[in-house]
């Protein structure tokens, strides 16, 4: 146990590494500095939740000593002279106060800082002609604020001023949370904090309630804002996309403006990923330098900005999309934004991909903390599209199964008349014509073979041609009396209405309780259009923005309560629903319905930069690819999708002997080496963005005993040799073997050799040809 010295009595819970606050009542006034039996007695006489609290510390005291230096840890504390709280976690610490106005401003974020280092009180920042220039903690848009709001509201008389200032607060569970009011109105927003021990990222996230008398619109409403010192070198990564080529790394100067990503269609969207990074300067590398990178879990329309003042202050803001944003907010009700997940790595991008990473294993997917490996995986629809049956699945699945193949899925193409994309969305129960018993033979015959069984569904989606529409057609997303615009030929059910939560639980909840299985391939191939809900009045229509993202994540698990050991991947025309709020749902992502091998390359690297390469499902397809008909081996198609969670979508049917015997020990290669790509510590040695013609990653296992490098020539030119890379993070001592998987090392290459020699030395492949690659293991002996 430890006494922080600001007023709460800290001990570590052994399990999470989490350090944990007995409570310290805000009652305690500003200006008294608490004394050791204050501490004490505010515990004894405060309320009963404390007093529990308290008894179950005793134990904690006794037992916790030992552990404290050798595990990191977290804390939340509030310094009652200064009014600042803080929040330290891994190698970052995190403070904000209240100023002399009474409003919560930001204090820092950075790297980790000392105990005792001078935080001081902050001070309402105004000029002349400048009402505002504070970096507020979560600004309301009123009182001349002329910054980015976190927070906007209309009331009913017209009034639209919201100032908010600190009212109280209550150190908890590694975090805190501080509760502000408007300085006249029964507006209230509790900030929610928390700081994970290991990684130092912080999840923020706010809570309005309307404690007036009367409904409130809130027009805008985000995360809280998050603020960095002024500066001009700033500049901003993020990742832009489209169908069939997401995630794209980008780079821009910060410069005075404001940069805005953001998804208007509903969904998270192919567009943007809502996600950030910052970069200090322009000296910062991937593996040097001070970063600071946050992303938002939420799949619905979102936006975050990143903004600089006229003082160079930075401010990045993210929340709900205001663009057509309106939420009602009744007497008494409260409205819950999303979390933005914020961290800082103090050595270049590199850092901070393993922090995300480390991150999302731990604390975001449905398994975390020890998600499973993801199986080997086959889809059939780059083989058949929609013409699936019974005998032609089953022919797919031996073939599937001979090569290692653990998990088959059928995709889209099985269910009521679906022919082609134009009917039968909606009507979740087999084609008798396609599965004359029902999907249960197939599933029989996949687990004969020893694999697990997952299916495509598209829930959320209705096509005209369907029963659900003749029978329903006010379920979908529409105005009244208005054009009902297709996409794919097909409409979006509104999943804000209870009804039709209710029947998307229920025809998925049969599935599975009729049928053994494993998977769902959850789909979306289209966004909002015409986003109405007549089903509700004219006030309450634009909650359809948050409301349907609720009720899609409150079916989802529901279903996963059901049946707790299904998985899910979530699949939107490619990569167009992956953020955080789905992966705490879902166990992996469908990356891009590009499956080309080489294009792979940029949006794998591009993907990395944000998540996890646990969740990245990657295939290896036909060639030539169906997306851009280029033509490259088997073993490069292989080392492309190794990078990520592997998946077969090649039609297995036209695989001569030569291929299945090539896929086999590449298949076998994997599963050995796929805890240290999905969960291990990624470098990107050299990108494949710009035109690069060479490209590396290497995986490193966590506890250093295996790596994994893969590495890829574009086209070679002139015979240069391909050019040497520099491994990383490995153990200097160590012997290391060097194993191939696939193409072969550069000749001298020694067959074992130290850490240091590999990564000091470095290594060299032998690259000849185009689209050429080769991957290898070194490992501890
Ligand atoms: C989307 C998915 C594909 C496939 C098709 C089926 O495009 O991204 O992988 O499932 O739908 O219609």
């Amino acid at each position: 146990m430890l006494l922080d010295g600001t007023g709460s009595i800290v001990y570590f819970n052994v399990y999470n590494l989490v350090l944990v606050n007995c409570i310290r009542s805000p009652s305690i006034g500003f200006g008294h500095t608490p004394t050791y039996s204050d501490q004490i007695l505010e515990i004894c006489v405060t309320s009963f939740r404390n007093i529990v609290r308290l008894l179950y510390c005793i134990p904690m005291i006794v037992s916790c000593c030992d552990c404290v230096a050798s595990t990191p840890t977290a804390s939340a504390t509030y310094n009652g002279t200064t009014h600042v709280f803080r929040l330290d976690g891994g190698n970052v610490t995190y403070a904000f106060g209240v100023n002399n106005e009474g409003e919560l401003e930001s204090v820092y974020w950075g790297a980790r800082l000392a105990p005792t280092d001078p935080l001081e009180k902050p001070k309402h920042k105004g000029r002349a002609f400048e009402m505002d220039d504070t970096p507020q903690e979560f600004a309301g848009w009123g009182g001349g604020l002329l910054a980015e709001p976190s927070l906007k509201i209309s009331f009913p008389d017209g009034n639209r001023d919201l100032v908010l200032h600190y009212v109280s607060h209550e150190l908890d569970q590694g975090g805190l949370s501080v509760v502000l009011r408007d300085i006249s109105r029964d507006v209230f927003v509790t900030l929610h904090y928390s700081i994970d021990a290991a990684t130092g990222i912080l999840a923020r996230s706010a809570e309005i309630a309307n404690k007036t008398k009367t409904p409130i619109l809130i027009e805008q409403a985000s995360t809280g804002e998050w603020n960095l010192p002024p500066s001009s070198e700033y500049s901003l990564r993020y990742l832009s996309g489209r169908w069939g080529g997401e995630t794209q790394l980008q780079s821009r100067a910060i410069e005075q403006g404001t940069t805005v990503l953001e998804s208007r269609r509903g969904t998270t969207g192919h567009e943007f990923a809502p996600w950030f990074a910052i970069a200090q300067n322009s000296a910062v590398t991937e593996w040097d330098g001070e970063v600071w990178f946050g992303a938002l879990a939420w799949s619905g329309s979102w936006r975050i900005t990143i903004e600089q003042d006229s003082l160079q202050q930075v401010r990045i803001v993210g929340g709900f999309n205001p663009f057509d944003f309106g939420y009602e907010l009744k007497s008494n009700a409260t409205l819950s934004t999303p979390v933005l997940y914020g961290g800082v790595a103090q050595h270049g991008f590199s850092e901070m991909s393993q922090l995300e990473s480390s991150f999302q294993l731990t604390h975001i997917l449905p398994q975390s903390p020890h998600p499973k490996v993801r199986p080997v995986l086959y889809n059939s629809w780059e083989a058949t599209a929609f013409h699936v049956t019974e005998q032609g699945q089953e022919a797919l699945a031996n073939k599937a199964a001979a090569i290692g193949v653990e998990r088959f899925v059928m995709d889209d193409g099985w269910f009521s008349t679906r022919k082609d994309d134009h009917a039968g969305l909606g009507d979740w129960y087999p084609d008798l014509e396609k599965f004359p018993h029902g999907l249960k033979p197939l599933i029989d015959h996949v687990h004969g073979l020893g694999m697990d069984f997952g299916l495509w569904v598209e829930p959320e989606m209705v096509n005209e041609n369907s029963e659900l529409y003749r029978k329903h057609p006010d379920w979908i997303i529409h105005f009244d009396g208005r054009p009902r615009s297709q996409a794919r030929s097909q409409f979006m059910l509104n999943m804000a209405i209870p009804e039709v939560q209710a029947y998307v639980l229920g025809f998925l909840d049969k599935l599975l309780s009729e049928n053994e299985i494993a998977f769902l391939k959850w789909d979306a191939n289209r966004v909002f259009a015409e986003p109405g809900w007549p089903q509700v009045s004219p006030d309450e229509q634009k909650k359809i923005y948050v409301d349907y993202v609720e009720g899609y994540y409150g079916v989802i698990r529901e279903l996963r309560r059901r049946h707790p050991k299904l998985e899910i991947e979530s699949c939107s025309g490619g990569g167009g629903r992956v953020d955080l709020g789905v992966m705490g749902l879902t166990d992996e992502v469908w990356t891009s319905d590009n499956t080309d091998p080489f294009d792979r390359l940029s949006i794998q690297d591009g993907f990395t930069y944000a998540y996890t390469p646990q969740v990245m499902m990657a295939w290896v397809t036909d060639s030539p690819n169906w997306y851009d008909h280029r033509s490259t081996s088997l073993s490069y198609r292989f080392l492309s999708a190794m990078q990520g969670a592997l998946g077969l979508g090649v039609d297995l049917n036209k695989w001569t002997d030569q291929d299945i015997a090539e896929a086999k020990p590449m298949i076998a290669a994997y599963k050995r080496i796929r805890s240290t790509v999905q969960q291990g510590i990624l470098y990107r040695l050299v990108s494949p963005r710009d035109g690069s013609n060479f490209s590396s990653t290497e995986s490193v296992e966590n506890d250093g005993s295996q790596a994994v490098i893969f590495a890829f020539l574009h086209a070679e030119q002139m015979q240069y040799p391909s050019p040497t890379i520099f491994p990383r993070g490995l153990r200097e001592d160590a012997m290391y073997t060097l194993e191939p998987i696939s193409g072969a090392v550069a000749e001298g290459a020694p067959s074992s050799a130290s850490g240091a020699f590999w990564m000091h030395h470095g290594l060299a492949f032998k690259l000849e040809g185009d689209y050429v690659a080769a991957a290898v293991i070194l490992k501890v002996q």
